[in-house]
């Protein structure tokens, strides 16, 4: 049965690079100084992953016990390297077999993995957590401002559990154009009181008769909207787009994808 599995999958190697006829140079190409995998990539993932992949895993890549390639679950794989190295290795002594991919066909179906399956979707390159941890802390300047575990300021989001609630490409648009990325509830507001009091800073959580916000000092404030004069949100970010070069930012989502919760 295992030897029979193989040799389907040898057969298909032999049709689909047949069919693959996109030259290497151009999705090379098109991938220098661009921030995510291109469609033309995932368009031709789709093919490698329909012949080579989907006999095992499934259509909807969900078929291995506890491993669903679409939204990203797997057993050990964390970064995009990780990802190539389990395909062209191979894993289980075998249950998961090597592959000898060209250039464009292992691009094409790390791209179709990462952008979840969808050719309209946006794939985006996931790089080295702990390379991502050093540029967190470090280069990038995110600690500034943001809580991981217990450490740092409380002036921004506290991101211990961001891998859980956010997809890759929500954290890249985050770090690339904070502007169209903000949520309403993130907006920075300037209250005024009727004592007089001017507070600026972010806000945790409102309803109809009260606002919570957390001050430029850091303390969390509950103010009920019967003591304000002029309450206003503001549309402008509260952040710049990060200066990091795309595979740091793809370090840097590779770590924040491993933030959920604190275990
Ligand atoms: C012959 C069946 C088979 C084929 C074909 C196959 N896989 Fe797998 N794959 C498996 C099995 C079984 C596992 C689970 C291995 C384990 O138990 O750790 C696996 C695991 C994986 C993992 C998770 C590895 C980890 O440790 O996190 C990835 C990613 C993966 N396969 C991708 C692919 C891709 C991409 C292709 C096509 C190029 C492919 N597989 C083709 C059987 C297959
Ligand atoms: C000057 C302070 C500042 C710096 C520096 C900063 N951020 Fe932020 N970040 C914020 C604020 C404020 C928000 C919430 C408002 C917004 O989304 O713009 C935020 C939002 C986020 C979010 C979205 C949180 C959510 O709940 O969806 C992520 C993810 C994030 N930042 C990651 C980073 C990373 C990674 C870096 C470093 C490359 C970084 N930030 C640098 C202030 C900062």
């Amino acid at each position: 049965m295992k030897i029979k599995i193989s040799r389907i999958v040898r057969l298909s190697t032999l049709v689909c690079s047949g069919l693959l006829a996109m030259s290497v140079q151009q999705v090379l190409a098109q991938e220098v100084g661009d921030h995510q995998y291109t469609s033309e990539a995932i368009e031709a993932g789709l093919q490698v992953y329909t012949q080579q992949c989907a006999l095992c895993h499934g259509p909807q890549g969900a078929l291995v016990d506890g491993i669903n390639l679409r939204i990203g679950q797997f057993r050990t794989v964390q970064s995009d390297t990780d990802l190539r190295q389990v395909i062209s290795e191979g894993a289980a002594q075998g249950r998961m077999p090597s592959f000898s991919l060209r250039a464009d066909e292992m691009n094409g179906v790390v791209a179709y993995i990462r952008a979840g399956f969808d050719p309209e979707g946006e794939a985006v390159k996931i790089g080295d957590p702990i390379r991502g941890q050093a540029l967190f802390e470090g280069e990038g300047q995110c600690a500034d401002c943001h809580r991981v575990r217990g450490v740092g300021p409380r002036t921004a989001p506290d991101l211990s559990n961001i891998g859980s609630i956010r997809t890759p490409a929500s954290l890249q648009r985050n770090l690339l154009d904070p502007a169209t990325a903000l949520l309403p509830i993130n907006r920075p507001v300037r209250l005024v009181t009727r004592f007089e009091e001017t507070i600026v800073g972010r806000r945790l959580n409102e309803d109809t008769y009260t606002v919570q916000v957390v001050d430029s000092q850091e303390r969390l404030r509950s103010l009920k909207k019967v003591d304000l004069v002029s309450y206003e949100i503001s549309d402008e970010p509260s952040k710049q787009p990060t200066t990091l070069s795309s595979d740091e930012v793809a370090d840097v989502i590779g770590y924040l994808l491993t933030l959920r919760g604190l275990e």
